[in-house]
């Protein structure tokens, strides 16, 4: 390394304990940003509610184990309970508070603050966020709620005037299916192709394991202080027709594609079912509207995170497709036919047909 490269690091760097607590360190985003976090060897706080990763919940649980056994430190408590909150950031001296709150919990982080106001010692604040541009996209209902609660946390963190940054990390590299919140859980279809309208409005998809990464290198940069940080990686810019042709090709076959218009999007959303519907709402914002490509980051508090860290690179879809594929794979061991029908029983093409996806349980509730 040369001297000016340590000189450019050490001036972008505040000096700081590194501890960090992460809030949702057992949720989907969440766990991206802790297993970071203790990749980079920081102390690494994770606040736990009581009994989260034992409630029927073996997928917690062995999250928390892997988090614990890389050296995370948990801490119990929730965040909506101020005092308590308080004595958790004093007693172990956090500098770096990061929420990865959940859609139903977005509030909660106003009492959060409270305590991180009160204590004074944070120096950088990361709220949930992980998504879209709250206050450019204009969602339909029930997403607009959330969106709304997320600038409401936007405006009081500005308030405070304690150091925030915003994580916009547009959509998760996956098949992004129109009814499931945590899309990157589920390989992407093997029957056929759901295509939001006529499928060429263009999207940002990005791994969790660099949603994380790239999470934890903004914490302490000055340069993203009271910034709003947006992940466009240009190698993962594609529509669902791209989408489903790069998916096609990895499983090698052709599948019917289905026209879901705008206006059965308008309609599941209007069921307002959570989280179902809140899912349709983003769909459309993305895949009708083109809420992650209609603005230009020009703004004095927008960066884009290609500009900040030019050195690192993105995971490919190409790459996390073929994480699926094995996953596919795995779930689908050898099962004897030869589809393929070169008569050696091993099929160059992956078995659609043997596959069942297992729909991933959500608690939906309809107003
Ligand atoms: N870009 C994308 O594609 C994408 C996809 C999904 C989500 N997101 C965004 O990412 C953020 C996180 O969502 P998620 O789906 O990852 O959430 P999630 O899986 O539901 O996890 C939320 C976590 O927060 C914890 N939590 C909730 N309320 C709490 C409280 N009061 N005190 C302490 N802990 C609390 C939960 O604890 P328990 O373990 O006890 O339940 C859970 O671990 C949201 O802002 C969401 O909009 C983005």
């Amino acid at each position: 390394m040369t001297v000016s490269t340590c000189v450019s690091i050490a001036s972008t760097h505040a000096k700081s304990n590194g501890r960090v607590l992460i809030v949702g360190a057992l949720g989907f985003i969440g766990h991206f940003i802790a297993e970071a976090s203790l990749s980079l060897g920081r102390p690494t706080y994770v606040l736990l509610r009581p009994g989260s990763a034992f409630n029927n919940n073996p997928a917690k649980a062995a999250i928390l184990r892997a988090l614990q056994d890389k050296g995370a430190i948990v801490v119990n408590g929730v965040i909506n309970e101020k005092e308590s909150m308080e004595k958790v950031l004093k007693e172990h001296e956090i500098e770096i508070v990061i929420s990865a709150v959940g859609g139903p919990n977005i509030l909660d982080q106003l009492i959060l603050l409270e305590a991180i106001k009160s204590v004074g010692t944070v120096k950088r604040f990361l709220p949930s966020e992980f998504g879209h541009d709250v206050d450019r996209a204009e969602p339909v209902e029930p997403g607009l709620t959330m969106y709304e609660e997320k600038r409401k946390v936007r405006r009081m963190v500005e308030e405070s005037g304690v150091p925030y940054t915003n994580i916009c990390c547009n959509s998760i590299a996956s098949w992004p299916y129109y009814d499931n919140t945590h899309p990157s859980e589920v390989i992407p279809p093997l029957d056929k192709f759901q295509i939001y309208g006529d499928g060429t409005v263009k999207a940002y998809f990005v791994a969790g394991t660099d949603i994380g990464r790239l999470t934890m290198k903004t914490v302490d940069d000055v340069r993203t202080i009271n910034k709003n940080i947006h992940f466009r990686p240009s190698c993962n810019f594609y529509n669902i027709n791209e989408l489903a042709s790069l998916w096609e090709k990895k499983i090698g076959k052709t599948l019917p594609r289905v026209t879901i218009t705008e206006d059965h999007l308008l309609a599941a959303a209007a069921e307002n079912c959570i989280p179902e519907s809140v899912v349709a709402s983003f769909t459309h914002d993305i895949f009708i509207k083109g809420c992650q490509i209609n603005f230009a980051i020009d703004g004095s508090n927008d960066v884009e995170v290609g500009n900040l860290y030019p050195e690192e690179t993105f995971r490919t879809l190409d790459e996390c497709f073929n994480d699926f594929l094995l996953k596919l794979e795995d779930e689908n061991p050898e099962d004897g036919n030869d589809d393929d029908g070169d008569g050696d029983g091993d099929d160059e093409a992956v078995s659609a047909k043997t596959h069942v996806l297992e729909p991933i349980p959500i608690a939906a509730i309809c107003g």
